[in-house]
C-alpha cells in the first residue's frame, strides 16, 4: 500500500519547491485518496487557513481534505484577527505555528509568503499569491493524467493572462515535461523568472511557447486552459484588460483548431463570455468540475505528506 512520504521541503509555497518524484508520488496518493483505497489518519492535527482573498475551491477543499484525515481547520480570518490590524508577519507566524500543524496562505505578494515561511516552524501552503497558484496545477495535472492515463507527449495550450496559474503551470509542466503554450495579448506575458526558471527546467526547444497567437497556440493541442482575464486585486484594470484581451475567449470555433480528443480546463471561478464560452464549459470536453474535485484530492495527499 501506497505511504505518504515526507517531502524534501518542508513548505509548498510553489510549484518548484517539490521534485518531478514528489509530484507524481503526490498524484498517485491523490488517486488513491479519491478511490478511497486508504486512510490516513491525521488525528489532533490542525491546518490554519489565513485568506487575504476571497475563495470557495481551495478553503472548502482544504477544510473537507483535512476533516476527512481525521484532523480540523481553524479559519484565521484576517478581519477578526490581528492580521488585518496589521500585525507583523513575524510575530503572527511565530505565535501561529506554537498553534497549528500546516498553515495555507492566500494573499497578494508573494514576498509575506516567503517571510511567514521564514518565522514559521511549521509547513506553510500558498492557497495563491500574486504570483503563484502550485495546488491548483497539481489538480490540474492531476486532472489531465486521469484523462489521457499519463503526462507524455501532453500539449496544453493556456490562452489568456500570464498570470499565477499560468505561471504555477508553466513550472509544473516544466518538471513533468509537458509542452506548454501561453497566449496572451502583448504586455500580458508571465513572470520572466517563471520563463528562465522554465527553460532552465527542460531546454526541449518546444518545451514552453509563448505566444500571441491563440489560434497557433491551440493546433492540435490536448488540453485547453483559461482562467480569468483580471485576478483578484486587478478589478480597477478589468475595463481595460476586457478590451485589450478580446479575440482571446475559448470558443467552439478555437476548439475546433485542438486536438480531436482535447479536453477544456479552467481554474475556476469563471466570467462566460469573456475568457470562455458559456457553450464551451458546458460541453463534453469540459473536466472544469473534476478538476475542482481533484483540488480537495490532491490537498489530501499533500497534507499527509507535509504532516508525515
Ligand atoms: N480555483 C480556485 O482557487 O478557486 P477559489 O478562488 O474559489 O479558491
Ligand atoms: N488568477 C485568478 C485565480 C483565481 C482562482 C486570481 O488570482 O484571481
Amino acid at each position: 500500500m501506497l505511504k505518504p512520504k515526507k517531502l524534501a521541503n518542508n513548505n509548498f509555497l510553489s510549484s518548484l519547491d517539490i521534485t518531478i518524484e514528489e509530484i507524481f508520488h503526490i498524484l498517485d496518493l491523490a488517486e488513491n485518496f479519491k478511490n478511497q483505497d486508504f486512510n490516513i489518519e491525521l488525528k489532533n492535527k490542525v491546518l490554519g487557513l489565513i485568506f487575504d482573498k476571497s475563495s470557495t475551491r481551495t478553503r472548502v477543499s482544504f477544510q473537507v481534505a483535512m476533516s476527512r484525515l481525521g484532523g480540523t481547520t481553524i479559519d484565521l480570518n484576517p478581519t477578526t484577527s490581528q492580521i488585518g490590524r496589521g500585525e507583523p508577519i513575524k510575530d503572527t507566524a511565530r505565535v501561529l505555528s506554537k498553534y497549528c500543524d500546516v498553515i495555507a496562505i492566500r494573499t497578494f505578494n508573494h514576498s509575506d509568503l516567503e517571510e511567514y515561511a521564514k518565522w514559521s516552524t511549521k509547513p506553510i501552503i500558498n492557497a495563491l499569491t500574486d504570483l503563484e497558484h502550485p495546488c491548483q496545477a497539481l489538480a490540474d495535472f492531476l486532472t489531465i493524467k486521469e484523462e489521457f492515463h499519463n503526462l507524455k507527449n501532453i500539449v496544453l495550450a493556456f490562452i489568456g493572462d500570464g498570470n499565477n496559474v499560468a505561471n504555477s503551470l508553466i513550472l509544473c509542466g516544466a518538471l513533468l515535461g509537458v509542452e506548454v503554450r501561453i497566449a496572451c495579448p502583448k504586455g500580458y506575458e508571465p513572470n520572466p523568472f517563471v520563463i528562465n526558471k522554465a527553460k532552465e527546467i527542460n531546454n526541449n526547444k518546444n518545451a514552453l511557447i509563448i505566444t500571441n497567437d491563440p489560434n497557433s497556440a491551440v493546433s492540435g493541442a490536448n488540453v485547453l486552459y483559461t482562467d480569468v482575464w483580471s485576478s483578484m486585486g486587478e478589478e480597477n484594470q478589468k475595463k481595460e484588460k476586457d478590451k485589450d484581451f478580446e479575440g482571446f475567449t475559448i470558443d467552439t470555433k478555437l476548439v475546433a483548431k485542438a486536438d480531436k480528443d482535447a479536453i477544456i480546463l479552467h481554474c475556476l471561478p469563471a466570467y462566460r463570455s469573456k475568457e470562455i464560452t458559456d457553450e464551451v464549459i458546458e460541453c463534453k470536453k469540459s473536466r472544469v468540475f473534476e478538476q475542482a474535485e481533484n483540488r480537495m484530492h490532491v490537498q489530501q495527499a499533500l497534507l499527509s505528506c507535509l504532516l508525515s
